[in-house]
């Protein structure tokens, strides 16, 4: 058998898993990479993590662990291969190094970055303290070290209710997602100050789309990342964070689903859920796509792109996200 003849073989019963999703012809170069990825996080005692908006070939055929932001981060802290492939956005993999500063933390592509992130600085940050004195900053995972560590606490999408709440405080500045904080007001009595970044995936989703959509596809439930315009979310079904539409799926599984968040998300939890609808009014998230099972390979081949944090960054950025995680 060729060595290509032989990776199909071996790599046969994950593609029976996505091949709803990967033509046939795409499989090929699909299974090399596959089979190289295996025996490199063998040698290299490496562990994949991989966020829910990769392609099923990485989603569903090479991560160890799976999940949304939170979750990630968590697992990081917890993981102990010597090396953490991080198959997602810069922040998740910085986020990985403050959690777990010995091990090696590799990005398969630097540029893979996040419009939130780069909607702010620590100097913007500084000046929103300077306007707001003692007003507590609770920073959305979704941003650079540097701005953690200008941060008291961080949040993801699937906490930020708790996060803000657990304060007790009558007023916080909420950064950078304007939308997420605007949706987590509509939940709290606690005033939230904003500042105006935005998800460029996320914020392209209008009420019109839901509206277009139920017509269509009648009976339709939507769910909605709270990332999204809070006019967004006020038509949806149910809005949170990636893990929670993955639960909400697998709780109530309704025969038409659209989630309204980025396109690979539909793929992964549809192979889960082969008898669900998943009606798809997505949008790509071009950071998250810069990942690929080639860059995988190669980071690990290579030992590229190895994240690193200034220590005077990395000491306050870890103690807002650690706070964080501290809140069950
Ligand atoms: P989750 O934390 O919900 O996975 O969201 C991360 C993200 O980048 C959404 O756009
Ligand atoms: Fe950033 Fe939006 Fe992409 Fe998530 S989907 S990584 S928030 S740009």
């Amino acid at each position: 058998m060729t060595s290509v003849a032989s990776a199909i073989a071996r790599t046969a019963p994950l593609y029976e898993r996505v091949s709803r999703f990967i033509p046939p012809f795409e499989w090929p170069a699909h299974a090399r990479d596959i089979d190289a990825i295996m025996t490199l996080k063998a040698e290299r005692n490496a562990v994949i993590l991989a966020h829910n908006y990769q392609t099923p070939e990485i989603f569903h055929c090479v991560a160890d662990i799976v999940g949304d932001s939170l979750a990630l981060a968590r697992m990081a802290a917890r993981a102990d291969a010597e090396v953490i492939v991080l198959a997602g956005v810069h922040f998740m993999a910085e986020t990985a190094k403050l959690l777990n500063p010995d091990r090696v933390v590799l990005i398969p592509d630097t540029r893979a970055g996040c419009s939130l992130a780069d909607s702010i600085t620590p100097a913007d940050v500084r000046a929103l303290r300077l306007r707001h004195p003692g007003v507590p900053v609770v920073t959305y995972v979704n941003t650079s070290a540097a701005v953690k560590a200008e941060s008291d606490i961080c949040c993801t999408s699937g906490n930020a209710l708790a996060v803000v709440e657990s304060l007790g405080v009558p007023r916080v500045i909420m950064l950078p997602d304007e939308y997420l904080a605007q949706n987590i007001a509509r939940q709290t009595k606690v005033e939230i100050i904003t500042w105006a970044g935005h998800c460029e995936v996320h914020e392209r989703f209008t009420p019109g789309d839901i509206r277009e959509m139920r017509e269509a596809n009648p009976g339709v439930v939507v769910l909605a990342h709270p990332e999204c315009p809070p006019e967004v979310v006020a038509e949806a079904d149910f809005a949170g964070s990636t893990a929670a539409m993955i639960t909400y799926v697998g709780d109530h599984r309704p025969a038409k689903v659209a989630l309204l968040t980025e396109c690979s998300m539909s793929d992964n939890v549809a192979v889960h859920y082969p008898e669900l609808d998943f009606v798809r009014p997505c949008n790509l998230c071009p950071h998250m796509k810069r990942i690929t099972l080639g860059n995988i390979r190669h980071a690990l081949e290579t030992m590229t792109h190895e994240v690193t944090i200034d220590p005077a960054v990395a000491a306050p950025a870890r103690r807002a996200v650690e706070r964080m995680l501290a809140i069950p």
